[in-house]
């Protein structure tokens, strides 16, 4: 598969099977992740994996739980209270997120700080090295793709729940899990656009100006 397929291929996937991912298609991944560039080559990062079975389960449960929690915030309540929202949030999220609970691998993208940018450096610097981290996730999602395997960003849960992440793998505070992927072979990679988001999605074209702003293609 040459970058541009598996670019075009990647896909939000949220639906896995417990198919085994070897060592050696794990490590390919993890050093393509790691090629990526880093701001002032600091290399402000860290991919922790998750493999331990125990621990995949809890962090599958944390990122389910979370997934409900951003559902419950983001879509109307209507006339239900706010504890029969929750209930509905959470019952949605175990209809399409369960097998998280089977996908053989986590990643998480960590953000390590190196205390290496001066005083007035340091509001930037933590910008390039959250920025460097999004680029490793983004090759090891490209990456995973071209060796069949699905990823899907994933935010949602550190809104509520960062602390416990980090107590499941032993983060100590100063180290931010900053995106975590569940990594596995999916039953398919999803097509096309779900409905809702073809309602709204830009084209290319309207998202592309050329020399002056506002003279976008379409
Ligand atoms: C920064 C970031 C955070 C995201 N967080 C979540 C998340 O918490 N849960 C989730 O299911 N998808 C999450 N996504 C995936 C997006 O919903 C997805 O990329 C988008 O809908 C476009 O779909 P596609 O990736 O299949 O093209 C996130 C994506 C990005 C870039």
């Amino acid at each position: 598969m040459d970058v541009f397929e598996a670019i075009r291929g990647r896909k939000a996937v949220r639906t896995y099977t417990d198919r085994a991912v070897t060592d050696d298609v794990l490590d390919k991944v993890l050093r393509a992740a790691l090629r990526a560039p880093t701001g002032s080559g600091s290399q402000a990062w860290g991919l922790l994996v998750v493999r331990d079975e125990a621990s995949r389960r809890d962090v599958a449960d944390l990122v389910i739980a979370g997934g409900a929690r951003y559902f419950s915030e983001m879509r109307p309540r209507g006339d239900a209270t706010p504890e029969e929202h929750l209930a509905a949030c959470v019952a949605y999220a175990e209809t399409i997120l369960p097998t998280y609970r089977v996908a053989p691998v986590w990643v998480m993208g960590l953000l390590v700080p190196r205390d290496n940018y001066p005083e007035r450096m340091q509001e930037g610097g933590y910008v390039d090295d959250l920025l460097s981290v999004a680029f490793a996730m983004e090759n090891l999602f490209i990456a995973a793709r071209a060796e069949g395997l699905g990823t899907v960003p994933t935010s949602a849960f550190q809104r509520f729940e960062k602390d416990r992440l980090r107590a499941i793998v032993g983060l100590p505070d100063e180290v931010d899990p900053v995106l975590v992927t569940p990594l596995g072979y999916p039953e398919s990679f999803p097509e096309g656009l779900p409905p809702a988001l073809k309602r709204t999605f830009r084209g290319w074209k309207s998202l592309v100006h050329d020399d002056t702003w506002g003279n976008t293609r379409d």
